[in-house]
């Protein structure tokens, strides 16, 4: 029986990336639909939990993903209703890589320190890895601050996280490095997560700061996300700081993004979001 995964994309265009990672993770096809949300995924779903025997379902896998958070869990929700009984397959929720990612890099802070009762400023943690960085920095007992370049972004994404799962975080509006290095004065823990080549803080904003032991920044792409760090950093010390770059625990994200491929073809019902990517992130780490 062959192992089908279907990647249903929020984005006109499947995720490349999350094309190759499902093949490296154990699908023997993947077959990708763009342009999907919770009005024309039916016929789709349906084709993929009617078609298999009881015993055979496992082999039959949904991953959803795109560029827009929001967009994929709304997606990951519609997908989900459309089981009933034991007519279900295992799905993931991966939108621009956001639970992997943001697995990966939290997981690798935990193991270079304690990240209960500290303060964690998530700069630019309004994509989807920044939204899940969040999360699962509050999970791990942290106070939780997002920074966006207008408050209101800020503030919706405290909203939606509070929304979907339950954890406070504070917004901030911090529309320059300057503002954002202010915004990181107190905290102990800065998780970068900002676009591709945006540099959110300088160098002397991290070094000069007394307060900050650890960090991590996702963005692999010149210039860096945190000033002075280098994306290999994998939990090297800097200035008396922990830094995490992104192929630091980049290196971790793709093991992760595979296991769980691996694992959706184990059996029928397995759901993997936040919580349990976070969960195999911080065995394997
Ligand atoms: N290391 C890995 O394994 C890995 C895997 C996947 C992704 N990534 C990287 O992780 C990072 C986050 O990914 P994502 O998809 O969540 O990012 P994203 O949605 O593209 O961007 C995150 C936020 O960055 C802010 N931003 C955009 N342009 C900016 C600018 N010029 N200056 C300051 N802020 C800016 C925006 O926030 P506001 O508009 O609210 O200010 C945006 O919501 C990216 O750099 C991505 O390439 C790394």
């Amino acid at each position: 029986m062959k192992k089908l995964l279907f990647q249903f994309d929020t984005d006109p265009n499947p995720s490349v990336f999350d094309t190759v990672v499902a093949y490296d993770g154990g699908a023997d096809h993947v077959i990708g639909h763009g342009g999907l949300n919770p009005d024309n995924v039916g016929s789709l779903v349906e084709g993929a939990i009617f078609t298999r025997p009881p015993k055979e379902k496992k082999f039959t896998a949904i991953f959803v993903g795109g560029g827009n958070m929001v967009a994929g869990q709304n997606l990951f929700k519609a997908v989900q209703k459309m089981f009933f009984y034991d007519f279900r397959v295992s799905v993931m929720l991966d939108s621009n890589g956001s639970n992997t990612t943001a697995a990966a890099g939290v997981a690798k802070l935990g193991t270079s320190g304690t990240l209960a009762g500290k303060k964690a400023v998530v700069l630019a943690g309004t994509g989807p890895v920044g939204l899940r960085a969040a999360i699962m920095l509050a999970k791990e007992g942290a106070e939780v601050s997002i920074t966006s370049r207008t408050f209101d972004r800020a503030e919706q994404a405290c909203f939606d996280i509070k929304e979907r799962f339950g954890v406070d975080a504070t917004g901030i509006g911090a529309p320059n490095n300057d503002t954002r290095g202010e915004a990181v004065k107190n905290a102990q823990i800065v998780f970068a997560a900002g676009a591709a080549g945006a540099k959110l803080l300088e160098a002397h904003h991290w070094r000069d700061n007394p307060n900050i032991e650890l960090i991590a920044d996702a963005n692999a792409t010149l210039p860096l996300g945190i000033d002075g760090t280098d994306m290999m950093d994998r939990g090297k010390e800097r200035n008396g700081k922990i830094i995490w770059g992104a192929i630091g625990f980049g290196t971790l994200k793709l093991a992760v993004h595979r296991a769980c491929i691996a694992k959706l073809f184990e059996a029928n019902d397995q759901v993997f979001d936040a919580e349990e990517v976070f969960a195999l992130a911080k065995e394997m780490a």
